[in-house]
């Protein structure tokens, strides 16, 4: 049942755990999400990004999530969320379209435009009961920069601003950067605890942690214990998916052209990924 990302998040955040906010790109990775939370009895977030919206048209891949969700999960709450919408055209032409939740990223301006522009995104979407999440210092992409080179302080949230932008903006999540970035890494930079913890001492709403698909269990639960109640993940399942289908066309590629055969090993390949996150987070039976 497609449920508010706002109360799927304060509910974790009182439990003290963390669910996980699944990218999705099409039916099968769809499927396999909300598969994984029925499963486990999880409560679970769906997102999709601009390049999924264009890819998969909005309003299709919107009704696709909306129709799983009821007709196969529907005792499950399903969050439904855009994630890292870059603009205020792409935000109110979300809203138009149906969802309950959305992102704004401005993680790229200064303080001040940051602020200004989240905002402004908060108050047309909280006319439209539309939850919006923030991002404040900025989460770094793999291939943007050399990562054994990275000035992480130009990245990292300052606790003191993460406290501004929380009251200025009036957002109901915020996504931090403590060392985390998206994509795989060989290496990754230990997050930055005593940071989180100053965060999360000094703002209220749930903190959310992008491009941590490749964290093992335990720093998971180190975060989890420092606040951090939700889990961004793409890139985990998209390595699953393709892992699975390279596997497949590989060895009955040339003998079978059942896409259904060779789309359906890939979706039980993000099925069991997504729950092996979900038992990471402890969402596992919280619904
Ligand atoms: O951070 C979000 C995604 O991993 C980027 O996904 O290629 O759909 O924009 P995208
Ligand atoms: P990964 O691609 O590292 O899994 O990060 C996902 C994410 O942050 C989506 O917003
Ligand atoms: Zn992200």
């Amino acid at each position: 049942m497609i449920t508010s990302v706002k109360e799927i998040l304060l509910k974790a955040k009182e439990g003290g755990y963390a669910v996980g906010a699944f990218n999705t790109t099409n039916l099968e990775t769809t499927r396999a999400i909300i598969d994984a939370a029925q499963e486990l009895r999880s409560p679970v977030i769906i997102q999709v990004t601009e390049k999924t919206m264009e890819y998969a048209g909005g309003r299709a891949i919107v009704n696709l999530i909306k129709n799983i969700a009821e007709f196969y999960a529907p005792e499950i709450p399903v969050g439904l969320h855009l994630d890292h919408g870059k603009s205020q055209e792409i935000i109110e032409h979300c809203v138009e379209i149906g969802f309950p939740s959305v992102m704004y990223d401005g993680s790229r301006k200064n303080f001040a435009d940051n602020s200004a522009m989240t905002k402004k995104v908060v108050e047309l979407c909280h006319e439209k009961g539309v939850a919006v999440q923030g991002e404040l210092g900025s989460v770094p992409y793999i291939g943007e920069t050399d990562m054994g080179e990275i000035d992480w302080d130009q990245y990292m949230t300052d606790p003191g601003e993460a406290e501004e932008f929380v009251k200025n903006t009036g957002i109901d999540a915020l996504a931090v950067a403590i060392g985390n970035a998206h994509g795989f890494f060989k290496e990754r930079k230990e997050p930055d605890y005593d940071r989180l913890e100053m965060i999360h001492k000094r703002v209220n709403v749930p903190l959310v942690l992008h491009g941590a698909s490749d964290w093992e269990n335990g720093r998971v639960k180190e975060v989890i214990a420092r606040g951090i109640c939700c889990f961004n993940v793409d890139t985990a399942t998209r390595i699953s998916f393709v892992n699975s289908l390279t596997k497949s066309l590989h060895e009955q590629g040339q003998l079978s052209f059942d896409l259904r055969k060779l789309m359906g090993g890939a979706r039980e390949a993000v099925k069991n990924t997504v729950k092996e996150k979900i038992k990471y987070f402890g969402s596992d039976g919280k619904i």
